[in-house]
């Protein structure tokens, strides 16, 4: 659906309710941690880590490894949807692997002109693309003719390849290109991951595409806070948002920047223990410790519990000896100065 913006874009009301998305984060944020994460609440809508598209026409399989969702009606089992994101440089290929994907009926098919990677970059995919403008307003063309009208075509963007000269250009052949929402990472690829984010740029974006049937303007990066989600809508301009490694260390933080509450640590308990649950049946056993870590090691920035729990299992590899720690937790777990909130917590 695409939104007419009209009047001065200060003054230009959200055509609804601010959106917060769960941002795609190839290699942690998979279909497990989707699960989990939208259990939380306050997520709106989820983009799935990249699926990259070269010259051949993928298997539905293939799409469906990387979003079992599709399975489930493109939803989570929360009920949270979700919309699988394709990487490529070629309109033809990637409008043929799009109309594939169409038919399993995702969310929505969202498009990656943002990925820093080396390989990728290499092979003309990711944000060496926004070098291009003129063939990124080619690709979305393609994949917004290849896919029936009801299925939206969404983008994210960095706001260059080595400098950001060129953002405006690359947002306006996004937008003309007929694409219904645009997320917008402030930051170039040369910048990495580096702090600051530049949010003030995506305000620049959204003052070029004032007063045309402009795509909904999403903002990311650097929201870690209810303070950071404050300062990033207020200077880009942006109700929306999307989170990536915020939500990944504080799963309570969407609800909390919608004052809906809060996740203490004892409701994270269960979810690792389910979290664990999942990555036992799909990962390799030699790799499952090694996940759990990745995302203890993720909340301990908000949580000094995980801390402790990654401390514990530093150096723990077997996946029973792993199991059955969780089921202790689970068993025994009385959160200090939240025993008020929460009742003990039993699997
Ligand atoms: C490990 C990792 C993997 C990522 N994978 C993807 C991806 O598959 N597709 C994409 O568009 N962005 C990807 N990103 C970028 C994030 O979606 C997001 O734009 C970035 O992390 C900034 O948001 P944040 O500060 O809220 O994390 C990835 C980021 C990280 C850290």
């Amino acid at each position: 659906m695409l939104s007419a913006i009209a009047g001065s874009p200060d003054l230009a009301p959200s055509p609804e309710k601010p959106l917060i998305l769960l941002a795609p984060m190839e290699g942690l944020l998979d279909a497990t941690l989707r699960d989990v994460l939208t259990r939380a609440g306050g997520i709106d809508r989820c983009v799935s880590e990249f699926i990259r598209i070269t010259d051949t026409l993928l298997p539905e399989r293939a799409f469906v490894r990387v979003v079992p969702e599709l399975l489930n009606g493109s939803l989570t089992r929360a009920g949270v949807p979700v919309r699988p994101q394709l990487l490529g440089s070629d309109p033809v290929c990637l409008a043929e692997n799009a109309a594939r994907l169409a038919g399993l009926a995702p969310e929505g098919i969202d498009l990656n002109f943002g990925c820093p990677a080396r390989t990728v970059n290499q092979s003309r995919g990711g944000a060496v693309l926004l070098d291009e403008p003129e063939l990124v307003g080619r690709i979305v063309s393609a994949v917004r003719r290849a896919v029936p009208a009801h299925v939206p075509v969404s983008a994210k963007m960095r706001l260059g390849y080595q400098d950001d000269l060129r953002a405006e250009e690359c947002a306006l052949a996004i937008a003309e290109a007929g694409a219904s929402e645009l997320v917008v990472h402030a930051r170039t690829k040369a910048h990495g991951y580096r702090p600051p984010a530049y949010w003030e740029r995506i305000a620049d974006l959204r003052e070029r595409l004032y007063g045309r049937i402009a795509p909904r303007l999403v903002a990311n990066g650097e929201i870690w806070t209810v303070e950071d989600a404050r300062r990033c809508q207020a200077v880009s301009g942006c109700p929306d948002l999307m989170i990536g490694r915020g939500m990944v260390t504080h799963p309570g933080l969407a609800l909390a920047i919608r004052s809906q509450g809060d996740v203490v640590w004892a409701q994270i308990v269960p979810w690792l223990r389910d979290f664990w649950d999942q990555v036992s049946a799909r990962v390799e056993r030699r790799h499952r410790a090694g996940r759990l870590k990745q995302w203890l090691g993720s909340l301990r920035r908000h949580y000094p519990q995980a801390g402790q729990a990654f401390d514990t299992l530093r150096l723990v590899h077997d996946p029973e000896v792993i199991g059955a720690w969780l089921d202790a937790q689970c068993l025994g777990v009385v959160p200090a100065g939240a025993a008020d909130e929460v009742e003990p917590v039993i699997c």
